[in-house]
């Protein structure tokens, strides 16, 4: 059996497979900031597709006169005991950029990042009697405790002040990661705002946005929609699964072990879809000892679901009961509609309406020509082995 890792590993290039063209495009838009010209990036895909994972390889081989830093929005929202607020957002951010600052080991920064990690202390402390000192990099610090603006207005001038004191560096490169996260924050469509309102007079910082959400999702039109923030100014790139013959290669360069008959191979991609989180699970369950033939791959995956969904178990675990049901109906009903989602879950209208946005916003159900449908059929394939196997779907 195979034993590739699940989740990010620290070495990237051992198990990072390919994605040169992705790489390329993404890097075509950073490298304008050497040439004082910023793109900002959207980028969406399904769960598992490896969106975090290339994200990580681009920060891994990032041209030494870039800064970057990355910044994982639920890990901010865990460590804050699950909830947030604009200024735990942004002092979150800030410390990841100090971080970024102590990481890059240039005497230039020393006295800039003490200074922050003291101004970072106080925020937390509610205390804004900063000793007398009034600004860092020429930006005022906050001083009050209800002095929001000024917080917001130092973390969001900071990179491009950095980059214009210090010489050598070019570029600031701003990542966040779990997007959909920002939907547990009130006001988030005005942290959008805020960015776009600092970022379109910046001409040496680029944000990243990516996460796990539907492309339809609300949150993605607050951001690029129409009357969004960035109002299709952000330059959204899809992550694609990998195709059939990319599969192929895959296991060719790097799990040469397995084997497949040729139809065993086409099962086996039907089953993934090419997303690299199901073929790394699947592989993990996979033995060097046999031929894989179409039924031998069918019985693998129904006598391993578990392990090759995991991920489901995961995501499945963080919904609530008004989620649950609402996927459980669309999977019991060929056309789902509102009408019908309506009717079946009996939920109130805003209850209904509250939850399949919530559901859009995860990247579970999307929304096309007028039916919810879930974007991955992997949870109906996993759904239903629990259904058969416990004779209840899982709770
Ligand atoms: N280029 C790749 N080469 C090899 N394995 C990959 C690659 N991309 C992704 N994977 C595998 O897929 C897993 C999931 O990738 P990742 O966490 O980046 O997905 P994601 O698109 O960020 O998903 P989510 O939307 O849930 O955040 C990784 O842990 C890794 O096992
Ligand atoms: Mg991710």
């Amino acid at each position: 059996m195979g034993n590739i890792p699940l989740f990010i590993p620290k070495n990237i290039d051992k198990y990072f497979y390919n994605r040169d063209k992705d790489i390329k495009k993404i890097n075509f838009y950073l490298n304008g900031l050497h040439e004082d010209i910023s793109q900002q990036l959207l980028i969406t895909g399904y769960r598992g597709v490896g969106k975090t994972f290339l994200i990580h390889k681009i920060i891994k081989d990032i041209d030494s006169n870039f800064l970057i830093t990355y910044i994982d929005i639920s890990l901010i929202y865990s460590e804050n005991d699950g909830t947030i607020n604009s200024t735990v957002l942004l002092t979150g951010i800030l410390s990841k950029i100090n971080q970024t600052l102590e990481e890059k080991n240039n005497n230039k920064f020393a006295k800039i990042t003490s200074s922050i990690r003291n101004l970072i202390t106080n925020i937390k402390l509610k205390k804004y009697d900063f000793n007398e000192i009034t600004t860092i990099l020429d930006i005022p610090i906050p001083h009050y405790e209800d002095d929001y603006t000024k917080i917001s207005k130092f973390v969001m001038e900071l990179p491009q002040k950095i980059v214009d004191k210090t010489g050598e560096i070019d570029g600031f490169i701003i990542i966040l990661d779990e997007i959909q996260m920002l939907k547990q924050m009130k006001n988030s469509e005005s942290f959008f705002w805020l960015i776009r309102s600092h970022n379109q007079f910046q001409t040496n910082v680029s944000y990243i946005l990516t996460g796990s959400t539907s492309k339809t999702s609300e949150i993605i039109e607050m951001i690029n929609g129409e009357t969004g923030a960035f109002g299709g100014r952000m330059i959204q790139i899809n992550i694609d699964p990998f195709t059939k013959e990319e599969t192929h290669n895959y296991f060719k360069d790097r799990m040469p072990e397995i084997q497949f008959t040729e139809n065993g191979f086409d099962r086996f991609y039907e089953c993934t879809r090419g997303i690299p989180a199901y073929i790394n699970s699947f592989y993990n369950v996979l033995s060097s000892d046999v031929i894989y033939d179409d039924k031998q791959i069918k019985n693998t995956f129904n006598t391993s679901i578990d392990q090759i969904l995991v991920m489901w178990i995961k995501i499945w675990g963080t919904l609530n009961q008004y989620e649950k049901k609402i996927i459980i109906t669309i999977l019991e009903n060929e056309e789902s509609t509102w009408n019908t989602l309506y009717t079946k879950t009996e939920f109130s209208t805003s209850t209904i309406n509250k939850y399949l946005n919530s559901l859009q916003n995860k990247g579970i159900v999307s929304y096309k020509n007028k039916l919810y449908v879930l974007e991955d059929q992997m949870i109906k394939a996993w759904l239903e082995h629990e259904k058969e196997t416990r004779g209840f779907y899982a709770e």
